[in-house]
């Protein structure tokens, strides 16, 4: 009988090594010793994961795709092992409309290399001042289930009131970017020595914490479901352990650089480390990765930012904030989590697929590797090492942190319904 596609000698989870038959996009048979007279991916012992959901991208399109647009951003997250990806509404026209958000889910669709789920504003033009239509972009063909201003806070505590009963009311998630603008006005990097060193204003770290706390108490009234992005003060930790005691239902982020980068690389004013919330102290980057571990944080999401050499090689002030993180993603979250066994395989699959999939509601991603369950995996060799080039990645911008340094694994295929979509270094579909 053929098959779809036969993956032999693959460790699921770092464990003993079966082959995985895939027929109609789903696991058909594990075990050892399976043939087929179809496709044969060969899995050189490397470990078997489900693929990657990273709750947290800016793909640039439509309006800037100097930097990044749909496809290139979807071939770097299938090189990078994702098969799901949240496109954040930053673009330009602003994703706060059903036209826009479905313009993003059909070019998703019609690339094919990785599920692309928009994300809708929560202000109209992410202004701040008024609501957008939740309610229409969640039941447009974009079927939004996440909702952000990213890059801005929503900092009107009335406006984020309102948003969440709407969220409750259709039970979507409010993805809040927590920085009071009031205390960041003008801020050039982590209020802390290293930017009194260099003369930078400082962004301090209570912007964050306080705007967690506030919308801590406003999700819990709400009964609604609140994500953090991209935290990255300690203090932050303490104001969600306390939240998520008392039950209310938030769950929070990290990205890799804030796992793994502090701001003691600002000393050379390499606008390729400026991003937003900053870099902080090596004591918040230990903090992250306990909070990572435990669970108090629950995924690793990138905040890939590309951003083209006309908007990133220019002095520090102008410069945009961001930085490319899809396809070095899995190295860092091994090189900090793993390598130091904080988190086992089982931990890498929590934070990098299963949970990030509950969070944006994706029932077909983040799925136990099992019979009967979508054929969606990250192959990984986790013996490889590789030393970063941001020109040779799949992103139109190379606006990369880690460039020349030499990080472990490698993702060396992504599964997506049982289609091959990245091999080698390449994607194939
Ligand atoms: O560094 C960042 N870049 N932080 C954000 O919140 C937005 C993002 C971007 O769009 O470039
Ligand atoms: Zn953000």
């Amino acid at each position: 009988m053929t098959a779809d596609l036969l993956i032999t000698d693959v460790r699921p989870y770092g464990g003993d090594t079966v082959d995985v038959l895939v027929r109609d996009g789903e696991v058909a048979e594990i075990g050892s010793g399976l043939r087929s007279d179809g496709p044969v991916l060969p899995g050189g012992g490397h470990v078997l994961l489900p693929g990657f959901v990273d709750l947290h991208v800016h793909l640039r399109e439509p309006g800037g795709e100097e930097s990044e647009d749909v496809a290139t951003g979807s071939a770097a997250a299938a090189l990078g092992g994702f098969t799901a990806v949240f496109a954040m509404p930053n673009t330009d026209p602003v994703a706060d409309s059903a036209v826009v958000v479905e313009h993003v889910a059909r070019r998703g669709a019609e690339v094919g290399l990785v599920d692309v789920h928009p994300v809708g504003a929560v202000t109209v033009g992410l202004e701040g001042a008024k609501l957008a239509e939740l309610g229409t972009m969640a039941a447009s063909r974009a079927g939004v289930r996440m909702f952000s201003d990213d890059g801005r806070c929503v900092n009107d505590p009335l406006i984020m009131r309102r948003a969440l009963e709407y969220a409750s009311a259709l039970d979507v998630v409010i993805a809040q970017h927590a920085e009071d603008h009031r205390l960041t006005g003008g801020a050039q990097a982590h209020e802390g020595t290293a930017a009194a060193r260099l003369g930078l204003t400082g962004w301090p770290a209570t912007a964050e914490e306080t705007v967690v706390a506030r919308d801590c108490a406003l999700a819990r009234e709400a009964g609604a479901r609140l994500h953090v992005c991209h935290v990255s003060s300690a203090h932050t930790i303490a104001v969600l352990r306390a939240a998520k005691a008392a039950g209310v239902r938030v769950s929070a982020e990290v990205t890799p650089h804030h796992l793994l980068l502090t701001d003691a690389r600002l000393s050379g004013y390499d606008p390729v480390n400026k991003v937003n919330p900053p870099l902080r102290t090596a004591d918040d980057t230990r903090a992250m990765r306990e909070a990572l571990a435990e669970g108090v944080i629950d995924v690793v999401a990138t905040d890939h930012a590309p951003h083209a050499a006309q908007y990133k090689d220019t002095e520090w002030q102008a410069a945009r904030p961001g930085m490319l993180g899809l396809q070095t993603a899995l190295s860092v979250v091994l090189h900090t989590m793993l390598e130091p066994g904080l988190l086992d395989w089982r931990g890498v699959a929590r934070v990098l697929s299963e949970r990030p999939a509950e969070i944006g509601g994706l029932p077909d991603q983040g799925r136990p590797i099992a019979v009967g369950e979508p054929a969606t995996f990250a192959l990984v060799d986790p013996d490889a090492q590789w030393t970063v080039r941001g020109a040779a990645l799949a992103s139109r911008a190379a606006n990369t942190p880690y460039e020349g340094m030499r990080l472990p694994g490698r993702v060396v295929a992504t599964v997506l319904r049982g289609r091959v979509t990245a091999r080698d270094g390449k994607v194939t579909a």
